[in-house]
């Protein structure tokens, strides 16, 4: 997603174009025939927006960013997998702007919940919170400013990572969610920087749990999914005239976000070389593989997966189960279109060329005793299966046994 404010008022070149689904960086400093680097690099994926100049025919609103991501992270949840939309990009790119938005042009955070209530009419937990140097902290609850209080993120054996003691919130209608989206953002920490006067300097993860009722071969059942939505801190280099607590700050969001980085290049690699495994060998059943932070099953030639280090940072940490595992990931990249970008431009590009090579084991949360139930009917008419071609093969035996005789 390519967005400009700042670069307009700098009056710097545009270096990228968005076309269909290609997204093309030109590099202004290779103008020589001589020179051997490649003068465009295009990135293709899934969607490419284009949202410099509202006057531009290309130009893609927030609502045709809704269409497109919105509505798929709805259907995954409304099916019951494990959701996870988050924004990554340069400081100052339109991460929260895409995010949240404006109040006059509302982001996908608040267009997701409003569907949610809209078509389900369920009741629903959230959550929200930041991750401010190395610390978690509750965007929901309300503390003593001089003495922020901490939580701790602790691992559940089953249902992953968690942070203890986090606020949960019942909300039964959509003006519920405006409040308490509203609630957290102003309590989030954003500080003028060189780039972006309201930049944000902490990840906030805005989290919805809900379960669903359904009727499962008339079996009352129930699903439990989440949707995780995240928007990130910025990436940017740390100015040496910055104030101590902005070089902290700095460090801690880049922490993160190099962490982030070396996690979604060793899943990549993982599943690469899972999916190359797959193909010369069998291809294991579901749940064999433990998802591609397992080992790759099935005669990996002894090559074994790299560690992921999803614990060198709380935000990897958190984020566990929707980089590698039960969960549909969506990364939106955002990006800047001016020259003076180029360097973050092509660093954002290849991470997200790079997430998009992992491979996810999303499934449905169902009830684990409707699962149960499910399974040991179709092992019942397996068996049913096997007995009545047994008894065929028997049949046909005796039958020729008489002929034989005769
Ligand atoms: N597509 C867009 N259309 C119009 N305005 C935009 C767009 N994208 C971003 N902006 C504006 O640009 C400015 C910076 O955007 P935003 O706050 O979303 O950046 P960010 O990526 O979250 O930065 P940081 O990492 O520093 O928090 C904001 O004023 C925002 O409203
Ligand atoms: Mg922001």
């Amino acid at each position: 997603m390519c967005s400009v404010s700042r670069e307009r008022a700098e009056g710097g070149r545009v270096i990228v174009e968005v076309d269909d689904k290609v997204a093309k960086v030109r590099n202004i400093k290779v103008d020589s025939s001589w020179d051997s680097r490649e003068k465009t690099v295009s990135f293709s994926f899934d969607y490419c927006y284009w949202s410099v100049d509202p006057e531009d025919p290309k130009y893609a609103s927030q609502e045709m960013v809704f269409q497109d991501l919105g509505t798929s992270v709805l259907s995954g949840a409304f099916r019951g997998y494990n959701i996870c939309l988050f924004a990554y990009g340069q400081t100052g790119s339109g991460k929260t702007y895409t995010m949240m938005g404006t109040p006059a042009s509302i982001g996908l955070t608040p267009r997701i919940c409003e569907v949610v209530f809209l078509f389900l009419h369920l009741h629903l937990f959230k959550n929200f919170l930041e991750i401010y140097n190395e610390r978690v902290r509750d965007l929901l609850k309300q503390s003593d400013r001089k003495k922020p209080y901490t939580l701790r993120v602790r691992e559940h054996p089953e249902t992953g990572p968690y942070v203890q003691g986090l606020t949960q919130h019942l909300v039964t209608d959509y003006k519920q969610v405006v409040k308490l989206l509203e609630e957290g953002i102003a309590k989030r920490i954003t500080a003028a920087t060189h780039i972006h006067n309201a930049s944000s300097r902490s990840h906030a993860i805005f989290t919805i749990h809900y379960t669903q009722a359904i009727l499962e071969n008339n079996l009352p059942s129930e699903i439990a999914s989440k949707i995780n939505l995240v928007d990130l801190a910025g990436s940017e280099r740390a100015d040496p005239s910055y104030c101590k607590d902005r070089i902290t700050e700095g460090a801690n969001i880049n922490k993160s976000l190099v962490t982030l980085g070396i996690v979604i290049s060793t899943l990549a690699q993982n599943s690469q070389m899972f999916s190359s495994c797959q193909s010369i060998s069998s291809i294991p059943s579901e749940g064999e593989s433990g998802g591609v932070d397992g080992p790759p099953s099935g005669g990996s030639g002894g090559r074994r997966p790299a560690y992921i280090p999803y614990r060198d940072s709380i935000l990897t940490w958190l984020l566990k189960d929707s980089l590698g595992g039960n969960s549909k990931t969506i990364m939106i990249a955002t990006i800047s279109p001016a020259s003076s970008s180029y360097n973050e431009t092509m660093s954002t590009l290849r991470y997200a060329a790079n997430a998009k090579n992992i491979i996810n084991k999303p499934r449905v949360n169902e009830d684990a005793n409707v699962k149960l139930i499910r399974e040991l009917r179709e092992e019942i008419d397996r068996l049913k299966a096997m007995l009545m071609s047994f008894e065929l093969v028997c049949s046909n035996i005796s039958l020729l046994e008489l002929l034989l005789v005769m």
